[in-house]
């Protein structure tokens, strides 16, 4: 009985520990961003907004323009004029606006490219982390999720001008847009593994039938 409390206590121990770091050691538990990748409507709105409000910091070097079109179902000619005002040529790797060096001179910190942010700290993460900001007593913003951060309180001004189901929106389109950036291939991995599964099963009652139909005429 002793053995078995210990078993038990251990596992919960392991249970709680895995969970405060999937929290990313903050503490703090993640709002559930309830993104969906397929939503195609919701990942141009979250390009559109991705290129307004955090391009001006923030890259993507794994991405290309013409790559977003492709797969957000707009022509190479649409995707640089939504996101870049025609800017940029289709081709190019969606760089942020920012020189380099300017990002350590005015926030003493680099900026972190987001094409992989949303596999490393989770979707949750992100819708979190920018829905986290507050004011203190003497009215500066910090982040409760990431303490002290050098990152402005950039969708401010949104928050004010919408609605809380519209902001929930907003931010859920932005980490939507994250996530797909952080594996364009995803919805396609997912389809292939259904219809693997699919033929398996198939599969299945063939050779099913098959071992029936060998041992039909065999007693056993
Ligand atoms: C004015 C420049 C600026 C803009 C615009 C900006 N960011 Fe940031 N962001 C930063 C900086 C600087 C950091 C590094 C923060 C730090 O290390 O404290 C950062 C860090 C981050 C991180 C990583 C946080 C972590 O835990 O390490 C995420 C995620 C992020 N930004 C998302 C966004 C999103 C999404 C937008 C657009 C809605 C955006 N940022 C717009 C400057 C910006």
């Amino acid at each position: 009985m002793k053995k078995m409390f210990q078993v038990f206590s251990m596992l919960t121990l392991i249970a709680l520990s895995s969970a405060a770091s999937a929290a990313g050691g903050h503490g703090l538990a993640l709002d559930k961003a309830h993104n969906d990748i397929r939503d195609t409507e919701s990942l141009q709105r979250g390009a559109v907004l991705f290129a307004n409000y955090c391009l001006a910091c923030h890259s993507l070097k794994y991405m290309r323009y013409n790559r977003i079109a492709n797969d957000l179902g707009w022509s190479n000619e649409e995707v640089v004029a939504k996101l870049t005002y025609g800017m940029n040529k289709p081709v190019d790797i969606v760089n942020s606006h920012m020189q380099e060096g300017v990002a350590l001179d005015v926030f003493g910190t680099e900026v972190p490219d987001l094409s992989l942010m949303a596999r490393l700290k989770g979707p949750d993460y992100i819708y979190t982390f920018i829905r986290a900001y507050h004011q203190d007593e003497q009215g500066n913003w910090d982040n409760k999720i990431l303490v002290g951060t050098a990152m402005p309180n950039v969708l401010e001004g949104l928050k004010r001008h919408q609605s809380a189901e519209d902001f929930d929106q907003t931010t859920r389109d932005i980490t939507n847009f994250l996530e797909y950036v952080g594996e364009p291939i995803k919805v396609t991995r997912y389809d292939l593994g259904i219809k693997v599964m699919l033929f398996l099963f198939v599969l299945f009652i063939l050779t099913y039938l098959l071992k029936r139909e060998y041992w039909r005429d065999i007693k056993h």
